[in-house]
């Protein structure tokens, strides 16, 4: 598909782009409480969003920093243009650019690039997911006592979320849960088995189109926290395994959601 090849291409531009400043060390701005923005967020996104728009000029476009336009065209482009923008700020190399396409509401294509790794994950709907052109899977573990999870915590808001609960039960439960501080690479990392799970509140379309593409495509699941079909648009939280552990995690956020803890927080001596 003509879409994905360009996908691809725009990626490894915004990801050189992203590398360069990486190298030099951009200063920060803080958008809300805790929520930074670099030089590096804006010039990507206008990167990306010009080459969207020169190649598709009927679709819309989603884009973090306000790029869009157009986001109810029957095809429309989700762009993080750095996902990962805390590590980045502080040089922490774990970052991507992610660009995913839905049309009329479905993925149907998605990219996560890691310019730092030179990492290039790619699915198309139907056509599986490829990490730098060779197929992947989701992970075969079939016990959360046996899994590797990831999650994250927002910059907005933070004393809202109550994601610390969820995040305790489940490091009680598992070989423990990781915090990459980039949801897009989160996702990556469950299409191709380095991860588990991954579950997070309060996700924004970019952070998860193209991620979640490729989880499905890998021959995982996604839903949101209580089971529910996730929308990339409206869904609150987010889900996403490699299909075998579903039903026991389920379970176990069900416990918390009703507030019963199976193992209490232990209390400071
Ligand atoms: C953030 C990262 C982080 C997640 C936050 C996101 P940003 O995206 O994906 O891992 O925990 O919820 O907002 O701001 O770096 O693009
Ligand atoms: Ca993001
Ligand atoms: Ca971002």
């Amino acid at each position: 598909m003509p879409y994905l090849e360009t996908a691809v291409e725009i990626a490894r531009e915004a990801g050189a782009l992203l590398a360069n400043y990486f190298e030099r060390r951009v200063a920060f701005e803080v958008k809300g409480e805790f929520d930074l923005v670099t030089e590096a967020d804006r010039a990507s996104e206008k990167l990306v969003v010009e080459r969207l728009r020169s190649h598709f000029p009927s679709h819309g476009i989603v884009a973090e920093e306000g790029g869009g336009h157009d986001p109810q065209a029957e095809y429309c482009w989700y762009v993080d243009p750095l996902d990962g923008t805390t590590n980045f700020a502080h040089s922490f190399p774990a970052f991507n650019v992610s660009i995913g396409l839905a049309r009329a509401g479905q993925m149907v294509a998605g990219v996560v690039y890691d310019p730092i790794h030179q990492e290039m994950f790619t699915a198309e709907r139907g056509a599986g997911a490829y990490l730098n052109n060779r197929r992947i899977h989701v992970s075969q573990i079939k016990r959360m006592a046996e899994c590797l999870g990831s999650s994250g915590f927002p910059a907005r808001k933070r004393d809202h979320n109550v994601n610390i609960h969820f995040y305790y039960q489940m490091a009680m439960a598992s070989h423990g849960v990781r915090r990459t501080g980039s949801a897009a690479l989160d996702l990556a990392f469950v299409a191709c088995g380095r991860l588990d799970l991954f579950w997070e509140f309060g996700l924004k379309p970019w952070d998860v189109a193209a991620g979640t593409l490729l989880v499905t495509e890998a021959g995982g699941r996604v839903s949101d926290m209580r089971g529910a079909p996730h929308s990339v648009t409206q869904s609150d939280h987010l889900l996403a395994d490699n299909g075998s552990l579903h039903g026991e995690v389920l379970e176990a956020f069900g416990e918390v959601f009703h507030g019963r803890l199976r193992v209490p927080l232990p209390p400071v001596p």
